[in-house]
């Protein structure tokens, strides 16, 4: 790995910690305006101060984040069907490699559908995607989506995560499932947990909190923080779990004292400077 790509790499994964966490804000590719990123910019700005990484797509980067921020942008590069479509799992190449470069982004995800009718074409183009990765210093992140037939239990997202490891990626994005530690140990790359449909605030970080227990490096989550009553408080109790070795009940506690606060966070929370410094 040459100096390029670990910089970028250290950037995801901040090299204090040895984790990270990766906002996923990249749902309209195929969702259209979600619940929660109806007003992308409006629910997304007062998150990033305390994300490593934000996950979206090129179009939502260009149109409504200040080029001023220092935020690392992780850049969505499958896509082209919706939910409304005839084939949510057939995903193409949505972005060039140049484009990419142009956005100052650290890398890209991609979907690989292992078991999905277009499993073949989407290991190749993430195998198009490495190679291009490899030849610009960037990071190409697998996500291992998952089709409605198809169970998320150990055996399927360890074929997954394996599969996306041997085809050259440098990140796995995953679902937590029960034995979540054979998926991370069968997997030599680090692993970010996405976090899924939203549940309550305490499951969601005791889901984090066992992923990240079982080896995972961190979440690449989305829904459970903006789609919380208090976004802003719950993406800091996110990142007291990752970065802070808060226990879940110690993030929800956060959580709970903090949500009522609308704006910036209170001082005596985890403030954007001190989380920065991870
Ligand atoms: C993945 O394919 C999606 O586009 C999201 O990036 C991913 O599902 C993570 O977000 P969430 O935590 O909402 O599942």
């Amino acid at each position: 790995m040459d100096w390029g790509m670990k910089n970028r790499l250290y950037k995801i994964i901040r090299p204090k910690t040895g984790r990270s966490l990766m906002l996923a804000v990249d749902h309209g590719y195929f969702l259209g305006p979600t619940t929660g990123l109806e007003d992308w910019k409006k629910a997304v700005d007062p998150l990033i101060p305390y994300c490593d990484t934000l996950f979206a797509t090129r179009g939502m980067v260009r149109a409504c984040v200040d080029p001023r921020k220092n935020v690392p942008i992780m850049l969505r590069a499958s896509g082209g069907t919706s939910i409304v479509g005839p084939e949510l799992l057939h995903e193409g190449i949505t972005i060039s490699v140049e484009d990419v470069l142009r956005l100052n982004a650290v890398g890209i995800g991609y979907s690989i559908l292992v078991g999905a009718p277009w499993e073949r074409d989407t290991m190749l183009d993430f195998s198009k995607w490495v190679d291009d990765c490899e030849r610009y210093g960037l990071i190409a992140m697998a996500v291992t989506a998952v089709g409605k037939d198809m169970a998320k239990d150990a055996r399927y997202l360890s074929l997954a995560c394996r599969m996306a490891a041997e085809h050259g990626a440098h990140i796995v994005k995953t679902y937590y499932c029960d034995g979540f530690e054979k998926v991370v140990e069968s997997c030599p790359v680090p692993i970010v947990m996405a976090g899924g449909k939203k549940i309550p605030e305490l499951e969601a970080l005791t889901m984090a909190h066992n992923a990240i227990s079982a080896g995972a490096v961190g979440v690449d989550m989305g829904r459970n923080i903006f789609q919380a009553d208090d976004p802003v408080a719950m993406i800091q109790a996110v990142r007291g779990l990752i970065h802070k070795k808060m226990t879940p009940k110690e993030a929800l506690q956060f959580y709970n004292e903090h949500k009522k606060a609308s704006g910036p966070a209170k001082k005596s929370g985890i403030a954007a400077d001190d989380t920065k410094k991870v």
